[in-house]
């Protein structure tokens, strides 16, 4: 069976389980089984399978290559004098459904048509071709899903592989809590007109059908961990969920350590979150080895507050059961991660992910409390509400000292600040580094899942210095929220930290802060030039949830950024400044 994706998983028997999340059983059967391991694509030329078809036409009227191929002269024309009658203006996006108009048995019964603006005839630049087909997909299966079909041929449009995640993530519903009245139908999609595997010579072939299914399956499984509630997506929960995604993927290994090696390693900042609550903490380690032996790691690491309630500092009650998701980053981590590992990307990967809940009780973390850092550094703790950064802290320390990584990223749902500078449209990235910032923007232009790059500037250190008992204090000044929280998480990448024996430029590195006037690449520093880690903070927080419900934006739980860091290592995967 070739490229055939299920969104539903009603018996467990069938190969090619991709998409599921109506309940517990099914979401643990979330990913790929069979996904056409020989790569042996072909061309779909039957439509009789289908109850349903997403159809791309063009401004001009003009369908896409790939269906006019496909379906008779007379058909055509039949559908594209129903265009002009209904008044279609073929603008991206919009849609028009007809009923029984095949004139044969072959041709199913519900059609979508839906417009992909003007025709470039291929040379749109790839990220246009790519969204262009991601927002038609999505709107077409959607509507077809309305009206009752349950196998949906997609037409790959402008590009197969935006295609195929279009539909996926549009397909996306987070069922698994409602009773089956309630849920949304089950779908299955396979792709109509997909190239063969020896058309394919150039790069741009290189994102496919069968990527585009992988990049939109791990963003689900990440909207689908965020989105569950607090009381069903434990520490333990989380990394049961990522053991059983993670099972039959070849080079990758996974290690769950617990209190007792938490403790060992003197992680006492991430301990001081994790005290409040009853529920176990857990530190997830993933490893993946597709690249050569010994070769430098990229590390990617995720704040995994299952529940931050704010602890002692409590948060306000409105929208506090929001911060169910307040393991986004962890939950994008692990799922890239798991992107990468699927994809077979010929790099190494180390991914980790601190996991707890962050509770008011009477053993919680009192404000004015001070703990030691595994780096040595002291934190008095005047917020507990600023726990991401706590439980990050030893996290960055620990992955960067141990592995060396060449690159350091963390993912973190980490200020409500961000979302007043951003809303939800932009993650945000504070590097040391212009060519992995280079990389992430175009990995974001890429997947239409962008990034904005913010200062990571010493200057901002300044108000976490102001502690009478402790080298820092984990909250400063309320103005620039998130560059403070940024530059509190660089003290604890070893290497980068301004007051320990690994840095022997701290006098430099603290000038930098003084308010000269500096280019804003000067200011920023450069992990390359200056042959550093590199380092990047991504702060989600904003783009943690969408209010959107349309195209493949579904209400909730965003998954984001979990397509850009797949696609970023794809893009370090061909570059051997990146190795
Ligand atoms: N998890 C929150 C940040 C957050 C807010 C994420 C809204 C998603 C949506 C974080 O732990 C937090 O509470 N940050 C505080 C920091 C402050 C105390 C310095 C905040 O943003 O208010
Ligand atoms: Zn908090
Ligand atoms: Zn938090």
């Amino acid at each position: 069976m070739l490229r055939k994706a299920f969104y539903n998983i009603k018996n467990n028997s069938s190969s090619t389980f991709i998409c599921s999340f109506y309940n517990k059983t099914q979401i643990r059967n979330n990913q790929i089984v069979s996904l056409n391991n020989n790569n042996n694509i072909r061309n779909n030329s039957s439509l009789s399978n289908f109850d349903g078809v997403v159809f791309g036409a063009y401004k001009d009227g003009s369908l896409t290559n790939s269906v006019s191929k496909l379906i008779p002269e007379n058909l055509q024309k039949n559908i594209q004098e129903q265009l002009q009658f209904s008044g279609i203006k073929g603008k991206l996006g919009e849609i028009r459904l007809f009923y029984g108009i095949g004139g044969s048995e072959d041709i199913p019964k519900k059609i979508a048509v839906v417009g992909l603006g003007t025709n470039k005839n291929n040379n749109d630049e790839e990220f246009q071709a790519l969204e262009r087909a991601r927002k038609a997909a999505a709107i077409g299966v959607r509507s077809l899903r309305e009206i009752g079909a349950k196998n949906i041929g997609v037409d790959v449009m402008t590009h197969e592989h935006g295609a195929a995640e279009g539909a996926t993530l549009g397909l996306y519903s987070f069922d698994s809590l409602k009773s089956e009245k309630n849920r949304k139908s089950l779908v299955n999609i396979e792709p109509i007109g997909v190239s063969s595997e020896e058309s394919k010579s150039s790069v741009k072939e290189e994102l496919t059908w069968n990527t585009g299914l992988i990049y939109a399956i791990a963003q689900n499984n990440a909207r689908k961990l965020a989105e569950t509630p607090a009381n069903h997506m434990t520490p333990t929960h989380f990394v049961e969920e990522i053991k059983s995604l993670l099972k039959d993927i070849s080079n990758v290994e996974v290690i769950v350590h617990d209190k007792e090696w938490v403790i060992e390693n003197g992680m006492n900042s991430f301990l001081s979150v994790a005290k409040g609550s009853i529920e176990p903490l857990k530190f997830l380690e993933l490893h993946y080895k597709g690249g050569e032996e010994g070769k430098k790691p990229l590390a990617l690491v995720g704040k995994g507050v299952t529940f931050d309630s704010g602890g002692i500092s409590l948060k306000p009650p409105a929208k506090m059961s929001e911060m169910k998701g307040d393991m986004g980053g962890a939950a994008a981590v692990s799922s890239a991660f798991y992107g990468i590992s699927k994809l077979g990307l010929p790099i190494n990967v180390v991914a980790t992910i601190p996991l707890c809940e962050n509770m008011p009780s009477g053993r919680a973390t009192k404000p004015g409390d001070v703990v030691k850092a595994m780096n040595g550094k002291s934190i008095e703790i005047d917020n507990t509400d600023a726990e991401g950064r706590l439980i990050l802290a030893d996290a960055l320390y620990y992955t960067s000292s141990t592995f060396k990584p060449h690159s350091l990223i963390d993912i973190a749902t980490l200020t409500g600040a961000i979302f007043i500078s951003l809303g939800e449209i932009y993650s945000a990235v504070f590097t040391n580094s212009k060519k992995l910032w280079k990389k992430l923007l175009n990995s974001g232009k890429i997947t239409n899942d962008p990034f904005w790059r913010m200062p990571l500037n010493e200057g901002y250190i300044k108000s976490l210095k102001k502690s009478t008992v402790a080298d820092l204090v984990n909250v400063g000044e309320r103005g620039g929220g998130s560059c403070v929280a940024a530059i509190f998480l660089k003290e604890f990448v070893s290497g980068l930290t301004t007051t320990t024996e690994d840095n022997n430029n701290n006098e430099k590195e603290e000038e930098k802060g003084e308010g000269r006037i500096i280019s804003i690449d000067e200011e920023l520093g450069d992990a390359d030039k200056e042959k550093k880690i590199r380092y990047a903070h991504i702060d989600m927080a904003g783009a943690m949830t969408t209010s959107k419900d349309s195209g493949y934006d579904v209400k909730g739980m965003t998954g984001r950024p979990t397509r850009s860091i797949i696609e970023f290592a794809r893009n370090i995967s061909k570059d051997q400044d990146f190795q």
